[in-house]
């Protein structure tokens, strides 16, 4: 049969789509362009990775292990489920995530794949090709590389360290235009293990509401707060403003590689009615998260006892206070002391290690010597600094201490009292605009 000769390619070559392409990880791409190379002498600590199960520390519960061997016991549960998930399981989270100021029911539950699913989902379902969305700075990356990869633009709102990483409210304000469709938002944050007060909520909220905008809660370490702290979630101080909460099971129990990820739709004034459509229709395309964890949900988040929360907590905080206590007094670092979540950020005054041009070169050469690894904090476009993530066992966490005040002490260089890249001034190590004073009290809460 004759072949029209237009439709012959010249070669084998396939490309990929524009989606692909757009697709855009910067941790995987600043991680990938450093040369990490440790030093042969030293066994590398990797206090760099979010996943708290990767030393073998922090058990999951048990709860969690018998829950999901009951699933499979029972076969009930091998088929595909309702895209947006088993009623039973989003009851289930429906009765965990409701207070008595936000009440919700399984009908306003998606079951999704991961956290990240949620993300995706969210986002796709808000925003058009060429609006915009409102991102923290610093922030987890996945918000950008989701809006980008569909066309959907970011502007990033910056979190204060100086006052402990609350939002700078004004110029997240100034930020909205006619096509924003969304502002993000993420409590407790990842990188900055900050955990907004009540009040900071109610502001964030009434400066929304201005503008009539729904909010992307990302309260994927809901309730992962250390003693002292309060966690309050947003919808349930939300009066007005409707609010798609992203939530599950990774960090609370432990359990990032089972994927299980919820969206929350806590609607006001009837205005996600379109949304929830939307989102039940975005479902379908992958028709809901793995079947033997939704079964296990029920039990997971009714039976798992208190003290697991609380040890995993304890824990968590007392790695917090180590890394802050000993980072504090390393010349030109400058550590704000976490609330929540399992992450620390910590500043590098960069005139006193004039070697290095950028956290990147900082944390690098840190890999080289040291055999620490903390993660850049451009990672999260935020330069000059790095963060630590603390789910490492003690002993690591103290070694990896002596290891970078070695290396503080060798490269450190005083200088004069400057201007750090993030503006705001360090002295030796000490902010001089009380950001130091800030932290200090957050230590205290935290004790
Ligand atoms: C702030 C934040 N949101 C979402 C996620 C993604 O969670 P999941 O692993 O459930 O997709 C993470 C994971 O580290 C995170 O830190």
């Amino acid at each position: 049969m004759a072949v029209d000769s237009r439709k012959l390619k010249k070669s084998w070559k396939v490309s990929m789509s524009k989606m692909a392409e757009n697709t855009f990880n910067p941790i995987r791409s600043i991680v990938d362009g450093m040369t990490l190379t440790p030093n042969p002498e030293k066994d590398m600590i990797a206090l760099s990775i979010g996943d708290p199960t990767v030393f073998g520390n922090l058990p999951q519960p048990v709860t969690c292990e018998e829950a999901v061997q009951e699933s499979i016991r029972k076969r009930s549960y091998n088929g595909y489920c309702p895209s947006i998930g088993y009623t039973e399981a989003r009851q289930a989270v429906a009765d965990y995530v409701s207070t008595p100021t936000a009440q919700v029911e399984a009908s306003d539950v998606v079951l999704t794949s991961g956290c990240s699913g949620a993300l995706e989902m969210v986002i796709a379902c808000l925003a058009d090709p060429g609006q915009n969305i409102l991102i923290p700075r610093p922030g987890f990356s996945l918000y950008k590389t989701v809006a980008v990869s569909l066309g959907i633009r970011v502007k990033h709102y910056d979190l204060l360290p100086e006052r402990s990483w609350e939002i700078d409210l004004q110029q997240m304000e100034n930020l909205i235009d006619d096509d924003t469709a969304a502002i993000v938002v993420c409590n407790p944050s990842n990188p900055c293990g900050s955990v907004f007060s009540e009040e900071h909520i109610r502001d964030i909220l009434s400066t929304v509401a201005k503008f009539r905008l729904p909010l992307i809660a990302d309260e994927i370490y809901e309730h992962f707060v250390f003693s002292g702290f309060k966690y309050h979630s947003f919808a349930s101080l939300s009066k007005d403003v409707p609010i798609l909460a992203c939530g599950g099971l990774t960090k609370r129990y432990l359990v990032p590689g089972w994927r299980m990820g919820w969206i929350i739709i806590n609607d006001r004034h009837d205005a996600l009615s379109e949304v929830r459509i939307g989102l039940s229709k975005l479902s379908t395309r992958i028709l809901g998260p793995n079947t033997l964890v939704q079964a296990a949900l029920p039990r997971i988040l009714k039976d798992t006892p208190k003290f697991f929360y609380t040890e995993t907590l304890d824990y968590i905080q007392e790695n917090a206070r180590i890394f802050y206590n000993a980072l504090r007094e390393m010349p030109g670092l400058e550590p704000v002391m976490p609330q929540g979540a399992m992450y620390m950020m910590v500043g590098i005054d960069m005139e006193s290690y004039p070697e290095f041009k950028s956290d990147v070169e900082f944390t690098q050469r840190l890999v080289t010597e040291e055999s620490v690894f903390c993660l850049p904090a451009t990672c999260f476009e935020y330069p000059n600094f790095f963060r630590v993530v603390l789910t490492v066992p003690k002993e690591k966490a103290i070694e990896a201490c002596q290891r970078i005040r070695q290396f503080c002490e060798f490269h450190f260089q005083p200088t004069s009292p400057l201007i750090s890249g993030n503006g705001y001034s360090i002295t030796n190590g000490k902010h001089r605009n009380g950001y130091h004073a800030v932290t200090e009290l957050s230590t205290e809460a935290g004790k």
